[in-house]
């Protein structure tokens, strides 16, 4: 049997998840779990980077998060799911490579520098956050992953990734880890409500368990083709986020939608009340499904256990390897 791609990815629980994580990271999960082996990790350590004031309210965030995946159709019998902190060997890794790592990759990497400015307010100056990449790639190296789904802001993390195991491996004259590569989901960028980049600080988001209510409301709020104030003026599709949303989630809609907003056929409202729908017809399930599993703790924990027990013992594998490699144990 031809051995299957290993694939490691993860998430970071700092808040519910939206639609710009089903049509980007969650999507990509769901194709991947068939046909490779996957590991998928709520990481939480790099949410405690940012998080650390409100550190004990990550737990609820987790189970919510992991009620999402499994809702949508995450499936523990196809790929392991597990928590991070749960697998101490990440931290190790990460102090063996924190040894050979230059502090200016890490000074230069582009997502430290933006956040830094964009969140001042949550005091990310600190030794952890610089490290925030080099943590990420302990968690793909420890599983000797070949491909990482991500978002394309990560990029410069996986170029660091791969330029420590190219490190490691020169100093220590040795082949033990894959170059890891990313997948980047082809979906377009999704944007939040107003318009700006979905995103859980800007409030702007829908939830993958809102409401019908909730739904129906956000959408209506959604900025549509500025040129298009009466319902008679012919639309321009390509311009409205209305659009982008039929695009993404209902692709079998989008020729019809482009049709009635060329033509002028349907007006805007109707136009979102008909997208509000389908999302209604579309949570309606997954819904229902994330609130029983909410009310099954021990059964979240059951599936994190076992998660965590498969993954340890592929990273513990790992970690004895590379303390051999290094040979200082006794
Ligand atoms: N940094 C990633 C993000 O914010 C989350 C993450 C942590 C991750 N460790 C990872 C992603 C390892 C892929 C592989 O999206
Ligand atoms: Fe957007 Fe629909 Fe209005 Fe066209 S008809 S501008 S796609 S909301």
């Amino acid at each position: 049997m031809k051995k299957k791609v290993r694939v490691l990815s993860g998430m970071r629980p700092t808040g519910r998840l939206h639609l710009g994580h089903l049509s980007g990271v969650l999507s990509e999960w769901l194709r991947l779990q068939e046909e490779c082996q996957c590991f998928f990790m709520v990481a939480d350590l790099h949410a405690l980077m940012s998080e650390y004031k409100n550190s004990s309210s990550l737990k609820e965030i987790i189970y919510d998060n992991l009620a999402d995946w499994l809702s949508w159709g995450i499936s523990p019998e196809k790929a392991v799911v597990f928590v991070q902190s749960d697998v101490p060997e990440h931290m190790e890794l990460f102090i063996t490579l924190s040894l050979i790592t230059p502090l200016g990759w890490l000074y230069r990497c582009p997502s430290f520098k933006e956040q830094m400015q964009q969140l001042r307010s949550k005091e990310i100056n600190t030794y952890a956050f610089l490290g925030y990449p080099l943590l990420q790639t302990a968690d793909i190296i420890i599983y000797k992953a070949e491909k990482v789904p991500v978002g394309q802001d990560q990029l410069p993390h996986l170029e660091l990734a791969r330029e420590v195991v190219r490190r490691f491996h020169t100093l220590y004259g040795c082949n033990i880890f894959p170059q890891p590569q990313p997948i980047v989901s082809k979906a377009p960028k999704l944007l939040g409500v107003d318009g700006r980049k979905m995103s859980n600080s800007y409030n702007n988001c829908i939830y993958l368990s809102e409401d019908d209510a909730g739904i129906r409301e956000k959408i209506e709020q959604m900025v549509t083709d500025p040129q298009r104030i009466h319902k008679t003026d012919m639309g321009h599709p390509e311009v409205c986020s209305v659009f982008n949303y039929y695009s993404v989630f209902f692709p079998q809609k989008r020729q019809e939608v482009e049709e009635w907003c060329r033509n002028a056929a349907r007006g805007c409202r109707e136009c979102k009340r008909i997208l509000a729908e389908l999302f209604q017809e579309k949570f309606f399930q997954v819904r229902k499904l994330k609130a029983r599993l909410l009310k099954e703790k021990a059964y979240l924990e059951d599936i994190l256990s076992k998660g965590s027990a498969r993954a340890r013992k592929v990273a513990a594998e790992t970690m004895q390897e590379v303390n051999k490699i290094l040979g200082y144990k006794l």
